[in-house]
């Protein structure tokens, strides 16, 4: 078959997030998320679409559970929506929302699968966005609370926990370039959320442990980052891009330590109010598995801007500039296909960081222009290829010696792609909107083939 063969010991899954897939958003008494609220502004998402009914699969859930059984996958991430289990952030949990995490499991567990559950992917309940959201540490006890509430109901079931998805967008994303929720634009709030977020997996990493919840980790979105040329200047541009994008959490998370080049990236921006004394300790504890989201690099050069231009800077502006990369293919979110970059990545953090845990690839995949032929199958060769390559990659970053245990694709469904809304579409499944009708595409079956030979092997 056209498909690289693995180590037998690799475990694979596809991944969703609950604000992407659910819907059901004034259902079972869940509360209103800064999601929801940033739909809500005009101009924010793309057409003012919103999670208000996504892939239904608040409803659908045993219908999206059939499918991955019969994909023959091992492993489902998904992620439990925070305003479902306390609808204000805080306080007693919500019942009927916790019963929807139960029956999902279940199901999940029924249909032979192990649940991997992340508790953070970015909806965060707005009554807490209200007094502060992650600019103020409360933000971070109350994370710890709510994650302790979850593996108490649902610890004796998932035995795998990821605290938080992508902090990076999180804090730069959602604080500092205002393209994710809730959609400022401000320095040091920014950076103060990076750390608030830090300290919260840290808490929850604690709780997750005092409950006995099982294996406990953080999914980052670590980026390889290329110079656009070999001059000191675009190296550097890339040094500091590093520490935005990496640095700020690998090395607080595995060295215990923030990055040694902060004051020439941040400046006066990191005041450091917001860190306290025994943080670090909090947040540097030993985790069970790193989660890893890749898709593709990201080339860059020095920007030495002096006047930063507000609707193209970031406000956290590390005076560097995004370069197209030329001659590859892009997929619809413009982004390069150049799957060599993975094992590069991959490579290379192992060497900057010798004390990894080992690796979940918690996501990889690719959105394309999709469309149904006249019988309604979706060839959607590009995410094939896309998938294949990367999974080749995958197998040479383990030749190379990383020490990877699972891989899942994103995303089993098209979902709602953030602020680009419903027409970027990831799904190994087509979701038709209109009739909420689910239709595998040839990339499921493709992945299905991949994993009926990966487990003969076994
Ligand atoms: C990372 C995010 O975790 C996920 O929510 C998003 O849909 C994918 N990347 C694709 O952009």
């Amino acid at each position: 078959m056209d498909a690289p063969r693995l180590p037998a010991h690799l475990q694979f899954g596809t991944a969703t997030a609950a604000y992407q897939v659910e819907g059901g958003v004034h259902e079972g008494g869940r509360g209103p998320s800064i999601w929801d609220t940033y739909c809500r502004t005009p101009g924010r998402v793309a057409r003012g679409e919103t999670g208000d009914v996504a892939c239904d699969h608040y409803h659908r859930y045993g219908e999206d559970v059939a499918l991955l059984a019969d994909l023959g996958v091992d492993l489902y991430r998904f992620s439990v929506a925070w305003p479902r289990v306390q609808p204000t952030g805080k306080g007693r949990p919500n019942p009927e929302g916790l019963a929807f995490y139960d029956r999902l499991v279940d199901t999940i567990l029924g249909a032979g699968i192990e649940p991997v559950l992340t508790l953070y992917h970015w909806d965060l309940p707005q009554a807490l966005e209200d007094e502060g959201g992650w600019r103020v540490r409360d933000t971070a006890h109350r994370f710890a609370e709510y994650s302790r509430i979850v593996a108490d109901r649902l610890g004796d079931r998932v035995n795998r926990w990821i605290t938080l998805n992508e902090p990076f967008c999180s804090a730069f994303v959602g604080h500092a370039v205002g393209r994710h929720a809730p959609g400022t634009r401000e320095g040091t709030p920014a950076l103060a959320a990076a750390h608030h977020l830090l300290l919260a997996h840290g808490m929850a990493a604690g709780e997750l442990r005092a409950a006995a919840a099982g294996d406990v980790g953080i999914t980052l979105n670590p980026d390889h980052l290329l110079p656009a040329s070999d001059s000191d200047d675009d190296r550097a541009a890339v040094e500091r891009a590093r520490t935005l994008h990496n640095r700020v959490w690998f090395d607080p998370l595995f060295t215990g330590a923030y990055p040694d080049n902060e004051d020439e990236v941040w400046g006066t921006m990191a005041d450091g109010s917001y860190r306290a004394d025994g943080d670090l300790e909090i947040i540097a504890q030993p985790l069970d598995f790193l989660g890893v989201n890749y898709y593709r690099p990201i080339m860059l050069r020095d920007a030495p801007h002096t006047e930063a231009d507000p609707s193209v800077r970031t406000a956290v502006d590390i005076r560097t500039e995004q370069v197209a990369f030329e001659g590859v293919r892009h997929t619809t979110m413009g982004w390069p296909v150049i799957p060599e970059t993975f094992s590069d990545l991959l490579i290379d953090l192992n060497r900057r960081y010798p004390n990894l845990p080992p690796l979940l690839i918690t996501e990889n995949g690719s959105a394309e222009d999709d469309r149904p032929d006249e019988t309604g199958r979706v060839r959607d060769t590009g995410r094939v290829d896309y998938l294949r390559d990367h999974l080749a990659a995958l197998g040479r970053a383990i030749e190379a010696g990383v020490d990877v245990r699972g891989y899942f694709v994103w995303s089993l469904l098209d979902n709602f792609e953030w602020a680009y809304g419903y027409d970027r579409r990831f799904g190994l499944v087509r979701v038709d909107y209109e009739l909420l009708e689910r239709h595998p595409k040839d990339s499921y079956h493709w992945y299905r083939d991949f994993l009926t030979s990966h487990r003969a092997r076994r």
